[in-house]
């Protein structure tokens, strides 16, 4: 027989059990210590097959006995879908979930061992110290900072009768029937105790990577990282899609814990049950939180979870007490944050990356390497003056960096370089003279750029109009999400239509034929007319989608929505170079200055973007503008805080999409903060000023949706 079908002694005498109560009580036991087996202690005893086997003998009996079923039964862990448009029911903590403060370096720690043995040697000095802090033993417990998202648990009598989100810390959301799909954490305890625990719900990377090719597969857009997908998936109206992304727990906190020492609890956590952290350590001094921080630097890319730095807790609870906390953060506790990973790889070569706007980009071409997870084979470099001011070499080994979801990026050169360097083997960067894309000379110009208006030295190509390079970067910026929103059609595609001819405005691609698709190798009718549809159904976006995705001079997507609250119509649009005093017009609205308003004006003074508009309109492209004062949000100001469960973006959009504003910071003036998890200091900020203070829910319900 095939192994993994076998069934061990163990398996076939549970299998055989008879049709007790007895019987059935026993089995319901033994499958819940084989997920803890398989879901905690990622050990199982048994194979899937077995596992199944088991299972259904536990659904038999219970569908043949109703009456013996009990709630914590494992069959009973996913409940029916929530019809549409539920919202989860707010629960407010009972007492706060507070978060930590953080430290990047090895200095802030030692800063930190320093504050708590000052405060404790004074306190346990005083004559009125209490006893049992005088008499604990000292030391810390470091355990790894999981990122996921916060979460309570409280049972009552051994058994789950609430979860709830972190939410704002005070106030989360009652996530108790997606909570129950998950099978790191128990539904009934080992013991039949109240206690309330605290940790972290996480996504691991292996259910992470397969889950974004599902969704990639079905068209869905992608989850930037594992607590993205966390939050997004503990939010979901059905269980049994919970169930089936096989999120992971960790638990850390025991709000009421009558143990003297944090490490004595994590043990009774363990016997409970509760799924702990594994390799959680001790220390007494910061030398010993030195080695251990080393030793999880080594490790954290080895572990199939996501983790972010490490938490470093006093661990007895007498001198916890006496250090207290601050308003937002305990002062018993640090997160200790890793730094961005890095690599040493070699530097293959350089491309030069034509814009849009025909400036020239370095982008270094690597020898790939795996950082964080992923693999890195080329890495940006930004502009002529990093290469410079890190005098990086072709063939050199340089260094790379990659954070979180950042861009990864070359950050020096390694110092093994200089012997590449001394055996000829490395060859300098050339700045390059002529487009790589068109051939025609380029220029030099110097100016500021990004969000520290640095002076930077640009290389640019002149030939706006037909540098195929520069061509195809507008097109890819007019299909792009933001923009048009045209999903049948990415850069490789774009870059074939140029090449071949076919396109080479934006309205050209309003003029394309199924028939002069399908002249492309490999486009077959489906795809053919598939775009061309994508095409056509673009025609009925709102103006604002239109003007960003023109590219105006300083126009993103604020200024093309303040732009085409302004103008209303692209017909108006049209109108707008009539009338003389454009400029000053324009400075007058929200958020655009001097500059932005008179190189506008020199766009729509430009005789080729004018005859361009035009065509556009012709065609049909683009709806009127909803006027924001209609909007449910209209005349509210809004500020975000925290994470929420969709992405900023389309949070901030939907609020825009209803007429509301849209702020970066909290003052007297603003209506409402949407706080999320883990708010900070927005929070505090809008609470001292009196500010309305939402959750990501509310807003739904302010919108009308
Ligand atoms: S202790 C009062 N331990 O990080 C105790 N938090 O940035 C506060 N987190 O809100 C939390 N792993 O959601 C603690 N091992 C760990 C953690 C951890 C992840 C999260 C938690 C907290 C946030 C603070």
């Amino acid at each position: 027989m095939d192994g993994a079908r076998a069934v061990s002694a163990r398996v076939r005498q549970l299998l055989e059990l008879p049709e007790t109560q007895e019987a059935y009580e026993r089995l319901c036991s033994e499958v819940e210590r084989h997920d803890r087996l398989y879901y905690i202690s990622y050990s199982p005893e048994i194979t899937d097959f077995e596992y199944d086997l088991l299972y259904k003998k536990l659904k038999d009996m219970e569908e043949a006995h109703p009456e013996w079923r009990v709630p914590w039964s494992p069959t009973q862990r996913v409940a029916p879908p929530l019809p549409k448009g539920t919202g989860f029911q707010r629960v407010r903590h009972k007492a706060p979930m507070l978060s930590l403060d953080n430290t990047y370096d090895m200095g802030d720690l030692s800063a930190f061992d320093g504050r708590v043995r000052k405060a404790l040697h004074k306190a346990l000095g005083a004559p009125d110290a209490p006893e049992a802090a005088v008499r604990a033993r000292f030391g810390y417990v470091v355990e790894p900072k999981i990122d996921g998202i916060g979460i309570e648990v409280v049972y009552e009598k051994g058994i789950m009768v609430l979860a709830s989100t972190r939410g704002d810390g005070e106030v989360g959301e009652d996530v108790t029937r997606n909570v129950r799909t998950i099978r790191a954490i128990p539904v009934r305890l080992a013991e039949d105790v109240d206690i309330v625990v605290r940790g972290e719900i996480f996504m691991p990377f292996e259910t992470f990577r397969k889950l974004n090719a599902a969704r990639t597969a079905s068209g869905q857009p992608e989850f930037m990282n594992p607590r993205n997908a966390t939050a997004g998936t503990i939010h979901l109206l059905e269980p049994a899609e919970v169930a089936s992304r096989r999120l992971g727990a960790f638990f850390y906190d025991v709000p009421d814990a009558q143990e003297d020492y944090y490490s004595q609890t994590l043990k009774f956590l363990n016997r409970l049950g509760v799924p702990v952290c594994p390799d959680i350590k001790k220390a007494s001094d910061i030398n010993e939180l030195k080695e251990i921080v080393a030793w999880w630097e080594n490790r954290r890319q080895d572990l199939p979870f996501p983790i972010d730095g490490l938490v470093v807790k006093v661990d007895s609870y007498a001198h916890r007490q006496i250090l207290g906390f601050t308003s937002k953060a305990p002062s018993w506790a640090i997160a200790y944050k890793f730094r961005a990973e890095r690599a040493t790889t070699v530097l293959e070569g350089i491309e030069y990356s034509v814009g849009r706007t025909g400036v020239i980009t370095p982008v270094a071409r690597l020898e790939p390497v795996i950082i964080s997870g992923t693999r890195v084979a080329r890495a940006s470099l930004h502009n002529w003056d990093i290469v410079r001011s890190l005098d990086v070499r072709i063939g050199d080994l340089v260094v790379v960096e990659k954070a979180g979801e950042i861009i990864p990026q070359i950050v020096g050169v390694a110092p093994e370089s200089h012997e590449r360097r001394s055996q000829g083997l490395t060859s300098p960067v050339v700045v390059p003279d002529t487009c790589p894309q068109c051939g025609t000379p380029l220029v030099t110009v110097h100016s500021a750029s990004g969000r520290d208006r640095q002076e930077h030295t640009q290389v640019r190509c002149p030939n706006t109009l037909q540098c195929p390079g520069q061509i195809a970067g507008r097109l890819e910026y007019f299909v792009s999400r933001k923009g048009m929103d045209i999903r049948s059609i990415g850069p490789r595609l774009i870059r074939r239509l140029v090449d071949a001819g076919l396109v080479r405005s934006f309205s050209d691609l309003y003029l394309l034929s199924e028939e002069a698709l399908l002249e492309l190798d490999g486009i077959q009718n489906r795809s053919a007319s598939n775009i061309v549809n994508g095409i056509r159904i673009s025609k009925s976006r709102p103006l604002h989608r239109l003007v960003y995705a023109l590219g105006l001079p300083y126009t993103g997507e604020v200024g093309a929505r303040t732009l085409a609250q302004y103008f209303v119509s692209l017909d108006r649009m049209l109108m707008s170079p009539s009338l003389p005093d454009l400029p000053d017009r324009l400075k007058e609205l929200d958020g655009i200055g001097e500059v932005a308003a008179r190189a506008i004006d020199e766009y729509f003074d430009d005789v080729h973007n004018m005859r361009e508009l035009s065509r556009l309109n012709l065609l049909g492209v683009s709806v009127p503008e909803k006027k924001a004062s209609t909007g449910s949000l209209a005349g509210f100001s809004f500020c975000i805080t925290g994470r929420l469960s969709r992405s900023r973006e389309d949070v901030e959009n939907l609020i825009r999409d209803h007429g509301g504003r849209v702020v970066k910071s909290v003052s007297g003036k603003l209506d409402y903060l949407v706080a999320g998890e883990r708010a900070g200091s927005k929070l505090t900020k809008a609470r001292k000023l009196g500010v309305r203070v939402i959750s990501e829910d509310e807003l739904y319900a302010l919108a009308g949706m």
